[in-house]
C-alpha cells in the first residue's frame, strides 16, 4: 500500500474559505411537520453513539423483513471488506413489493409521469408491481438463463420498467448493473466488459427536451464494444416505450435480440418466489469514476444496503406510506437507486418517476406535476434547482401544491439559492434536508435530522446517527472538531450502507479508500481503517459540516462524478492529440463544467480538433461530459519532472491568481496560454472556490 495517492489538498487557508461562506443564521423546522414526522426524539444520536457501536444498527434492520433473522451484527474478520447482518437471509424485492400487498396492494406504488404533457400520469400499485416484476423475473430465469450471482447490465432511461427489472433482478439474486441512460454505447460497454455481463437490458427509446431518442442504437454499439473489449454478450432484452410498437430504426439482430412486450406473454399471470439470499450477497453495481480511467463498480450488498436505504429514507426523506415522494434524479445514479426505488419502496411509499427534463417544455412543468400529483415531499439537486429557478423564477406561486419537506444533494448549494429553495419553492413551508454522500455509502452520511435540527443554508449539517467524521490534515493528524479548519473528511467507522468492494479489484478498495489513513494494514479492527471520503470539509463550532468539493481528480457536473482521466483518454484518442489536461471552471448552473486542453503533435493541423475532441468525448461517455471550452495549446505548463500542472491551468481557466511558476520547466508557456485563454489584456483575477483553488495541487 503506497500513502496518499490520489488525493491532494487538506492545506486551504481561511481566506480562501471566507471567500464562499459566511456563518447563516439557523432556521427551524415548523410545529405541523414535527408533529408528524417519523423521527422527534432527541436521544437518536445518543443511541447511535460509538458506544453502543454497531448493535444501534439493529434499528435499521428491524425496518425489513428477514427470511431468517441474522446472528452477528458485524463482521470484520476481512477488514475492510465489511459484512453486515451475517447469517441473515432476506430478498429485496420481497421487501419492496410482496410485504406491502397486504395492506397497499391498490396503492401506487410508482407515478410515472412521461415527458410528452399529452400522455397522462400512469399509477402502478404495489399489486401491479407485483405482477410485473414476477413475470419478467421468469423471462430472466427462463428465457435469457440467469440466475444468482450473475451480473446484467441495464442501460435504461426514467421509465417505469427500469425499477421492474431492478426488482426482478433482486427478486431472483441477479445482480443489476445499470448504466445512466444519457451514458454513450461506448461506456456501456466498458461496464459490461468489468461486471462480466452477457445480459443487456435496454429500451428502444425515450423521450427528452421534446425529442424521441432512438436509445436501442446504443446497445448495439456496446455489444459490438463490449465483444472487442472480450464480453460477449448473448442476448439484449428490449422493452418498448410503447408496447406493441417498436419506435427504434435499429435492425434487430436475430438470436440475440429480444423484445421484452412480446416475449412476456409466455409469463402472463405467472409467478416465482423470492429467493432468500444471504445479507452480504451483493444487489447491485454502480459504476463511478474515479481517479484513473476505468471507472469503478461499487458493490452493494442486499441486507446492510436495503436496511441502510429504508431507515435514511423513514428518518431524514421522513417518508411515510400516504406521502407521495417526488425525487428527481436519475435511477442510473445511485440517489435514483437509494432514493427513487429501494429507500421508498421498502417503505411503502408513492414515489414518482419523470421521464423527461424539469424545465420541458416550459418552466412550470416540475410544479404542474407537483400538483397534479399532490406531492409532498420532494428531493432534487442544486444544479436542477439553479436551472429552475433561472427558468422561472417566480413559477412555484401559480401553483397549488405544498411540499413539507424537501432535499438537495450532489453538491454544495449557495445560501442565496438554498433561500430560494426555500421560500419559493417550499412556500416558505416545507423543511430542507442537505443531504450529503456518495455512491460508495449507499445513504446519507450528513444532513440534518428533519424535525429536531435547525436547518442551516449552505451546510449539510451534523452527521447523521452512526455515522462518525473525523477531518484529517494532509500527514494524518485529526484537525480539532468544530475548529473551522478544513481537511480531508473521512468517517471513522463502517455502517452497514457502505459498498462491500470495487467489483472484481479489491486492491483498488483498499487503496482508493482506506490506504491513505489506515493505521495499521493487517488490523482487523474498524477502528484502525478510517474511511477516506475524497471530499475536503471543515466542521463548525455548532457541529455542522460545510463540503467544500473534491479533493481529487474528479469533477463534478451537475451533480454528477466524471473522472479527468476519462476525458483526457478520450481526447488522447485523437491522432494529431499529444497531450491533453482536463481541468473544471466555475459554471453558473452545473457547479463545475470541464475545460479541456490539448497540445498538438508535431506536423498536425488543429483547425478541426476543437470539434473532434468534444465529439470523443461524447461518444465515450456521454453529452454530460461536453467540454465548456478547448483550448489548443503550443504546449503545457510542466513541472522538471515533465508533470502538467493542472493548477496553472485551473487558475488560468477561472481567472484565479497563478501563483508563483518560476519554478516551471516552461515558465513563459504559462503567458502564452494566458493570453490565448483570457486574451491580451490582464484581467483581474478572483478568489476562487476551495476545489480549484487547488486542483491537482500535489500539497
Ligand atoms: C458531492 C451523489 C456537497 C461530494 C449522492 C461527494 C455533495 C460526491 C453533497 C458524490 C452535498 C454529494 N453537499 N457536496 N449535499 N452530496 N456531494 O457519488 O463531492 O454521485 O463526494 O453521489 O458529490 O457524488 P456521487
Amino acid at each position: 500500500m503506497s500513502k496518499g495517492k490520489g488525493t491532494k489538498g487538506g492545506k486551504l487557508s481561511e481566506a480562501q474559505i471566507a471567500v464562499h461562506w459566511k456563518e447563516e443564521e439557523y432556521i427551524h423546522p415548523s410545529p405541523q411537520f414535527i408533529a408528524q414526522a417519523n423521527m422527534t426524539d432527541a436521544d437518536v444520536h445518543e443511541r447511535f453513539g460509538l458506544d453502543n457501536f454497531p448493535g444501534c444498527f439493529k434499528e435499521y434492520a428491524d425496518l425489513l423483513t428477514w427470511d431468517s433473522y441474522w446472528h452477528t451484527m458485524l463482521d470484520t474478520s476481512d477488514a475492510p471488506c465489511w459484512k453486515w447482518f451475517v447469517g441473515g437471509r432476506i430478498n429485496a424485492s420481497y421487501n419492496c413489493v410482496d410485504r406491502h400487498l397486504a395492506k397497499y396492494k391498490n396503492k401506487a406504488a410508482i407515478h410515472f409521469v412521461p415527458e410528452p404533457e399529452n400522455e397522462a400520469p400512469q399509477a402502478i400499485t404495489y399489486q401491479e408491481l407485483y405482477v410485473r416484476v414476477n413475470e419478467f423475473a421468469l423471462m430472466l430465469r427462463d428465457l435469457a438463463g440467469l440466475k444468482a450471482g450473475d451480473r446484467v447490465t441495464l442501460h435504461m432511461p426514467m421509465v417505469p420498467e427500469l425499477p421492474v427489472t431492478m426488482l426482478a433482478c433482486a427478486r431472483l439474486g441477479i445482480i443489476h448493473s445499470e448504466v445512466f441512460g444519457g451514458f454513450s454505447g461506448q461506456a456501456c460497454a466498458d461496464r459490461i466488459h468489468d461486471s462480466g455481463s452477457r445480459v443487456l437490458i435496454t429500451m428502444d427509446g425515450y423521450y427528452r427536451s421534446g425529442k424521441f431518442i432512438d436509445h436501442k442504437a446504443n446497445a448495439d454499439i456496446a455489444v459490438e464494444t463490449a465483444k472487442k473489449l472480450g464480453q460477449k454478450v448473448d442476448k439484449v432484452l428490449i422493452w418498448q416505450r410503447y408496447p406493441g410498437e417498436t419506435r427504434s430504426q435499429a435492425k434487430m439482430v436475430k438470436g440475440r435480440d429480444h423484445i421484452v412486450n412480446d416475449e412476456l406473454a409466455a409469463f402472463a399471470g405467472k409467478r416465482v418466489d423470492p429467493v432468500p439470499l444471504a445479507a452480504e450477497d451483493p444487489l447491485f453495481l454502480m459504476y463511478t469514476s474515479g481517479t484513473t480511467g476505468k471507472p469503478k463498480g461499487c458493490q452493494h450488498s442486499i441486507g446492510g444496503y436495503l436496511a441502510y436505504a429504508a431507515g435514511t429514507s423513514k428518518f431524514f426523506q421522513d417518508i411515510h406510506p400516504e406521502d407521495v415522494y417526488w425525487c428527481m434524479a436519475d435511477i442510473g445514479w445511485i440517489t435514483g437507486h437509494s432514493y427513487i426505488v429501494y429507500g421508498p419502496l421498502a417503505l411503502a411509499a408513492s414515489s414518482v418517476m419523470f421521464e423527461g427534463v424539469p424545465t420541458y417544455p416550459d418552466a412550470g412543468r416540475a410544479w404542474r406535476i407537483a400538483e397534479r400529483l399532490d406531492v409532498n415531499i420532494f428531493h432534487t439537486a442544486p444544479t436542477t434547482i439553479r436551472m429552475l429557478r433561472k427558468a422561472g423564477p417566480d413559477e412555484p406561486a401559480k401553483y397549488d401544491y405544498h411540499f413539507k419537506h424537501m432535499t438537495t444533494v450532489g453538491e454544495p448549494i449557495e445560501p442565496e439559492v438554498w433561500r430560494w429553495y426555500y421560500e419559493v419553492v417550499g412556500k416558505g413551508e416545507a423543511i430542507i434536508v442537505d443531504t450529503w454522500w456518495q455512491t460508495e455509502t449507499g445513504g446519507f452520511l450528513c444532513s440534518t435530522m428533519p424535525a429536531t435540527q435547525p436547518m442551516k443554508p449552505g451546510s449539510t449539517g451534523p452527521a447523521v446517527p452512526g455515522i462518525h467524521p473525523v477531518i484529517y490534515d494532509e500527514d494524518g493528524k485529526e484537525i480539532p472538531a468544530g475548529s473551522g479548519t478544513a481537511g480531508n473528511i473521512c468517517i471513522r467507522n463502517p455502517w452497514p450502507g457502505a459498498f462491500q468492494t470495487i467489483w472484481g479489484d479489491r486492491e483498488r478498495y483498499v487503496e482508493t479508500y482506506y490506504a491513505k489513513y489506515c493505521k495499521d494494514p493487517k488490523s482487523k479492527d474498524w477502528r484502525d481503517w478510517p474511511y477516506l471520503t475524497g471530499d475536503g470539509a471543515m466542521q463548525s463550532e455548532d457541529g455542522y459540516y460545510r463540503i467544500l468539493g473534491r479533493i481529487d481528480d474528479i469533477i463534478n457536473v451537475a451533480g454528477h462524478r466524471l473522472g479527468t482521466k476519462e476525458l483526457e483518454s478520450a481526447a488522447l484518442t485523437i491522432e494529431a492529440v499529444a497531450e491533453a489536461a482536463v481541468v473544471p471552471v466555475v459554471d453558473e448552473l452545473k457547479g463545475r463544467v470541464p475545460d479541456v486542453y490539448v497540445s498538438l503533435k508535431p506536423d498536425f493541423d488543429g483547425a478541426k480538433v476543437g470539434d473532434q475532441v468534444v465529439k470523443v468525448i461524447e461518444t465515450t461517455i456521454g453529452k454530460i461530459a461536453r467540454p465548456k471550452h478547448v483550448h489548443i495549446v503550443p504546449d503545457m505548463p510542466k513541472t522538471r519532472s515533465g508533470k502538467i500542472m493542472r493548477r496553472v491551468l485551473a487558475a488560468i481557466s477561472n481567472t484565479l491568481d497563478i501563483g508563483d511558476v518560476m519554478t516551471l520547466a516552461n515558465p513563459d508557456v504559462v503567458e502564452e496560454v494566458r493570453v490565448l485563454v483570457q486574451g491580451k489584456e490582464k484581467v483581474a483575477v478572483k478568489k476562487g472556490p476551495a476545489d480549484i483553488a487547488r486542483f491537482g495541487d500535489d500539497g
